[in-house]
């Protein structure tokens, strides 16, 4: 079978596999071109399949030599259709992993469920004893309410007024002008509920109640707080009252963890491509031309850059773990920069359809999605047959 992108809107229905190998072996290359990291060795990823997730278990596994659990949601393959670029990623590193001779396993679930919960506690019984370092990376539009039964939803919504400003089309290259209708109680409720810091609380609660965290164990949520022009839209919308939440959430973490010395932290990381962040309207633009001043300026990052960054100069850089003023850890330090910001609000002004591909990197913006989903990779024969992707037992 060749297996071509079928681009739907935000999502491309199909998956390389022998693409998604070559993304994950790329980051694990670049892990250990950048050497050992004195880092935790017991490491459980939530939401380990695709994006920072995904890069922090890589990062945990070769550049820590740790032992990692990953727990994820994607679609195994079934007849005639590919799997969800996250099954074939996670397949890709648990052979790189094993190859190594790291220990690796998977669960391919509904993290939200007290049953994905069960199992991966479970698991870390009969295999690791207890966990050092915990990484929350989950981005969902849905959660299922354990307690509840209830499916909330989240949005993408200003809140207060509607709100007006550009957006691109990352397919078409075309720039218009979006209007985003505000959010009500019940949008900022949802929102805060299905990415808000109470699940992550659940998890920990959950480990903590099984002895399952080892002492002095870490616990990290991902965070986001970009530029003034997605501000209306994301930090100051519903999606900013959920990462209001999740920041709050570290610090009651925090607390209770005191016990066993632990700590909760969030990072706030860089705008990417993800699947995630190219659903939000306005960010493709934003990220198009800060993509194109960053790597202007030999400062642009990708997911794995990031995340090897955070651990070698945050978490494990030998001393304290330097925070902002709210105890977050900070990664976006380049893409805030003053001078990077002022660049981009003056490129922001000047972008249109005409003018896009010459002052953003569109082109950028494209190749970093077509990725995502393991195609437009040098080194891979997408002319190949693409049938015969190794299974891995322990993903379903
Ligand atoms: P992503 O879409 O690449 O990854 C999401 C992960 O969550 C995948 O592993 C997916 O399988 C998993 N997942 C989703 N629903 C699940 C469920 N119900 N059960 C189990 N697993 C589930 O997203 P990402 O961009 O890497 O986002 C991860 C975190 O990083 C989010 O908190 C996001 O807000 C944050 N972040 C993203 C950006 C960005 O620009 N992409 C920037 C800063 C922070
Ligand atoms: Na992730």
């Amino acid at each position: 079978m060749i297996i071509e992108p079928r681009m739907r809107g935000f999502i491309c229905l199909t998956a390389h596999p022998k693409g998604c190998e070559q993304n994950v072996k790329n980051q694990i290359d670049y892990v250990k071109s950048k050497g050992s990291i004195d880092g935790a060795k017991r490491v459980l990823v939530i939401g380990a399949s695709t994006g920072f997730g995904l890069a922090s278990r890589i990062s945990s596994a070769f550049g820590c030599n740790a032992s990692t659990i990953g727990v994820f949601f994607e679609k195994p393959p079934t007849e005639g259709k590919t799997a969800s670029p996250g099954w074939y990623n996670s397949a890709a590193f648990e052979n790189e992993a094993h190859k190594a001779g790291l220990y690796a396993k998977s669960i391919n679930g509904d993290a939200f469920s007290k049953e994905v919960k069960q199992q991966t506690i479970d698991m870390i019984k009969a295999d690791l004893g207890q966990i050092d370092l915990i990484i929350y990376s989950l981005a969902s539009p849905v959660r299922m309410h354990p307690e509840t039964g209830v499916l909330h939803r989240s949005t993408l919504k200003p809140i207060g007024g509607t709100f007006t400003n550009k957006t691109v089309d990352f397919h078409t290259g075309n720039v218009t002008e979006v209007s985003i209708e505000p959010a009500n109680q019940e949008d900022i409720d949802n929102t805060v509920v299905v990415m808000g810091g109470e699940d992550w609380t659940m998890w920990i609660d959950a480990l903590k109640a099984e002895n399952l965290l080892a002492a002095g164990a870490t616990t990290i949520a991902y965070s986001y707080i970009g530029p003034a022009v997605t501000e209306a839209v994301y930090r100051k919308g519903t999606i900013g009252r959920a990462k209001d939440h999740l920041e709050a959430t570290a610090f009651t973490i925090t607390d209770s963890l005191k016990d066993i010395n632990g700590k909760a932290y969030v990072s706030v990381n860089k705008a990417l491509v993800t699947q995630a962040s190219s659903a939000i309207p306005v960010i493709p633009l934003y990220i198009s031309l800060l993509y194109k001043i960053m790597k202007a300026d030999g400062i642009h990052e990708g997911c794995i850059e990031q995340i090897q960054r955070l651990y070698s100069q945050r978490l494990y850089n030998g001393g304290e773990i330097p925070t902002d003023e709210n105890g977050r850890i900070r990664i976006d330090d380049w893409e805030m920069r003053a001078d990077v910001q002022e660049q981009v609000a003056k490129l922001w002004q000047e972008a249109t359809t005409e003018t896009l591909p010459q002052i953003g990197d569109l082109a950028g913006y494209k190749q970093d999605f077509l990725n995502l989903f393991g195609f437009g990779f040098s080194g891979v024969d997408y002319d190949a047959d693409a049938n015969e992707m190794v299974m891995v037992d322990s993903i379903n």
